[in-house]
Order: C-alpha cells, then sequence, then structure tokens
C-alpha cells in the first residue's frame, strides 16, 4: 500500500426534508449573519421542489441568487457570479443544482478570493494551489459526480475548447444536503449519465494494475455491485424513494476518497472524456460509456488481471480462461451502459477522425503520459479512441 493522508471534511445531511435543517447547518457553518449567495443552473430546482424548500428555510436570511450556471459550466458564466460577490460582500455560497452547479461554486468560492486577474489561468492552467475560498455547501440533486464530498471542480472555457479540473481542501463543502425525493424529476438521460458515472469513478480507481489492497478492491466491488443491481428500479420506477436513496449514496461513495487511499489510480477514461466533451459537447457520463471500452482494449495486457477481477465478482463471470473472462467483461459491462439507454458510438456523438487528432494532440502537449502506469500519451490515445464502439 502506498502512503497516504486521508481528510474529508464534508458533513453529509441525507433525507426526505432534510433541507428544513438548513438555518441550522448556517448557524454551525456560516459567519454569524450570513450573506448567502444561492447559485443554480437553469431552473431545473424550480420544477423537483428544492428552490421552494430552500426560499421557505432561510426567509430572513439576506440571501441574493444567481441562476444560469451551465452543464459543463462555463467560466464566463462563473465570474459574473464572482463579481456579484465581491461587490456584495457575500460571505457564504449555497449552490443548489446538480454537479456542474456545485463545480461552478466551487470555483466561484475560489475565484472570489484571489487577486488573480485571470482565474482561469491561475487556478485551471496553471494550478497554482487553492488555499483560501469562500465557505460554501449545497443541496445536490444529482447523483454522479461525488462533488458532494471532495474537493473537485471541472470548468470548461468553450472560447478555448478547454475543459479542466482543480482540487483543493478549501472547496470541500461544509455540509451537503442530499435529499433523494428531489432526483424523481431526473430525466431518464440523466440517471442515466449519473449511473454512468459512477460506474467509471469506481473503475478509475479500481481497474488498474494489481495493488494488493483487498479492502479497496472489496469496497470497489460492493459499489460495482449494488449499482448494478439497482439501476433497473429506477428507470422502473422513477418515484422510487429506496432505489434513488441508494443509487445517490453510490455515488457519493465512488468519490468521496475512500477508494483510492493507499493506491495509484487511473483517471485516463476521465482525461479523455473531458476531451470530448470539449470538443463536441457529449454529456460527460456517455463519453465515459464511450472510452472505457476503447480504453480495456488497448490497456489489456496492463489491466487484464483487474478487468477479469471484476468480471468475475461483480457480473458473476467464470471460466478458467482469463482471455474469455475478459471479452466477456467488456461485452457485458457495454450491455450495463445499454441498459442505462446509453448506445455510446463514435459517430453518435460526432466523434470523427479529426476530432480524434484534437483530443489526443491535447493531451499530448501537456507533455504528462496519463494513466495508473503513466503509459498513455498521443499515439496511445489515438489507438483507444479506434478502439472505441
Ligand atoms: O441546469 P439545471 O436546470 O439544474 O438542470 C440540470 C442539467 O440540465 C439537470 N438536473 C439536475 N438535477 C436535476 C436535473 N433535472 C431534473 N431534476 C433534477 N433533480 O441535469 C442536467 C445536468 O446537470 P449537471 O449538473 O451538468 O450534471 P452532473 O451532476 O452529471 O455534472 C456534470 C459535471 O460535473 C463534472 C463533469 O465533468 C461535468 O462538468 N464532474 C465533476 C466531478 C467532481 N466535481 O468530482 C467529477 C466528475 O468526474 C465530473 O468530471
Ligand atoms: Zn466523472
Amino acid at each position: 500500500m502506498e502512503n497516504f493522508r486521508y481528510q474529508n471534511t464534508t458533513e453529509v445531511v441525507f433525507g426526505k426534508g432534510q433541507t428544513a435543517l438548513l438555518p441550522q447547518l448556517l448557524k454551525e457553518y456560516a459567519p454569524a449573519n450570513p450573506k448567502i449567495l444561492l447559485t443554480y443552473g437553469g431552473g431545473s430546482i424550480k420544477s423537483n421542489g428544492a428552490y421552494d424548500q430552500i426560499k421557505t428555510a432561510l426567509a430572513g436570511f439576506d440571501l441574493l441568487e444567481f441562476g444560469g450556471i451551465e452543464p459543463n459550466p462555463q467560466y464566463s458564466t462563473l465570474m459574473k457570479a464572482v463579481d456579484i460577490v465581491k461587490a456584495e460582500g457575500v460571505n457564504f455560497l449555497l449552490a443548489a443544482g446538480g454537479g456542474s452547479t456545485l463545480d461552478g461554486t466551487k470555483f466561484i468560492a475560489a475565484a472570489a478570493k484571489t487577486d488573480s486577474a485571470d482565474p482561469w489561468d491561475t487556478i485551471l492552467e496553471k494550478q497554482t494551489p487553492v488555499t483560501d475560498a469562500v465557505p460554501l455547501a449545497d443541496v445536490i440533486t444529482l447523483p454522479a459526480t461525488g462533488s458532494e464530498t471532495n474537493g473537485f471542480s471541472v470548468i470548461s472555457k468553450k472560447e478555448e475548447t478547454k475543459k479542466l479540473a482543480f482540487w483543493s481542501k478549501a472547496v470541500f463543502p461544509k455540509f451537503s444536503i442530499i435529499d433523494p425525493s428531489f432526483t424523481f424529476t431526473l430525466p431518464e438521460r440523466q440517471t442515466a449519465n449519473g449511473i454512468a458515472d459512477t460506474f467509471v469513478h469506481v473503475v478509475e480507481q479500481y481497474v488498474t494494475h494489481p495493488q494488493d489492497c483487498p479492502l479497496q478492491d472489496r469496497q470497489a466491488e460492493a459499489i460495482l455491485l449494488a449499482l448494478v443491481n439497482t439501476a433497473p428500479r429506477v428507470f422502473a420506477n422513477p418515484n422510487d424513494y429506496q432505489a434513488r436513496a441508494n443509487i445517490f449514496w453510490m455515488a457519493t461513495q465512488a468519490l468521496n476518497g475512500w477508494l483510492n487511499v493507499g493506491t495509484v489510480q487511473c483517471w485516463a477514461i476521465h482525461a479523455i472524456g473531458h476531451e470530448l466533451t470539449a470538443q463536441v459537447g457529449v454529456d460527460h457520463g456517455r463519453s465515459l460509456a464511450l472510452v472505457l471500452p476503447g480504453m480495456w482494449r488497448q490497456q489489456r495486457k496492463e489491466k487484464g488481471e483487474k478487468i477479469a477481477q471484476l468480471g468475475r465478482r461483480v457480473f458473476g463471470i467464470s471460466g478458467d480462461n482469463q482471455d474469455e473472462v475478459i471479452d466477456k467483461t467488456i461485452a457485458r459491462t457495454i450491455s450495463f451502459f445499454q441498459s442505462l439507454g446509453i448506445h455510446a458510438t463514435r459517430q453518435r456523438y460526432g466523434v470523427s477522425d479529426a476530432v480524434i487528432s484534437a483530443v489526443a494532440e491535447m493531451i499530448g502537449s501537456r507533455g504528462v503520459k496519463i494513466g495508473d502506469r503513466a503509459n498513455i500519451g498521443k499515439q496511445e490515445i489515438i489507438e483507444i479512441l479506434n478502439l472505441c464502439d
């Protein structure tokens, strides 16, 4: 096991009606008499009940609002919120919505505390460590990213066809309210995206080379097994509270940092997926479902043992022939994505040869190979994307 440091400072407040606890939570985590900016996306919080519950809970609080944060949150939009935070003296941010709204709010929190004239350049391009941020919390409404209990934020800049991430202890949410009943309104496409994203978060931390970390392996397999078994229930009945609650907790645990302690992680599927989203606008979860089969085929030698272990322990594939088990595991994973309604093909998402070259060029130009073996560069990315579908 590798040396590690582990800390997760977010309080999770889980369950139906928990938004009513906001005043109590703010008393604990926000400055006295806070000036709060409520951030949200395109309006889903107004139809799923979150907005009304937040407004009711925060009646009497000094509350400003900033809506319109897009899926794959855009730098230019977020900087408008940074201006409001600075001009109005906002000292607490409350994000309500999916991972994009929360990631965007983490960036607003960090950018509002820097003197940099160009926070995109300093925080995202140069990765200058973020040591201070406006405190933030969230009412998360989409089980997918795990952003509710981590310090990651992924931001896009369409003018430069870029999508970049930063991580900081300073942007861990102080608390995250997870009320699964807010997810009843999710369109099937977003439900599917979230399940695919959760599956691949586990894969990025688990399908590496064997690392003799049996507890982390079993924790990863537990999430995958529970996810595969529970997913059909939310499609059969979108108002199944128990199924929605379980899916949310799986998504949260998949990226709260437990699975990767003491291990070397991969994240190459995400690196390529983010570039595909920047290039062709494909949803995050779908970009991952597209890249995964190509990744496993191209990295078959390096990842074969863990692919087969996943196949045996999660999908119950049997047999002594390792190659056959690997092939069956790839096929079974693709059919799991298809069972969610995700039929990920390059043609469907407009991933042409020119797009493949652009993605390989962008990642290759950073000069660092990706993957748990640091063995995936420009040429390998081209091979991987040609092995997708
Ligand atoms: O914008 P609104 O109107 O809120 O609608 C959203 C959006 O259109 C809608 N939605 C959210 N909750 C809903 C709902 N619709 C109905 N009912 C609800 N309860 O869903 C759409 C997609 O929302 P978005 O926030 O974009 O989705 P998601 O949570 O999948 O977030 C994706 C973003 O997170 C990043 C991705 O790259 C992408 O930018 N990621 C963040 C990570 C992190 N912070 O740790 C890790 C991930 O790997 C990922 O990269
Ligand atoms: Zn993801």
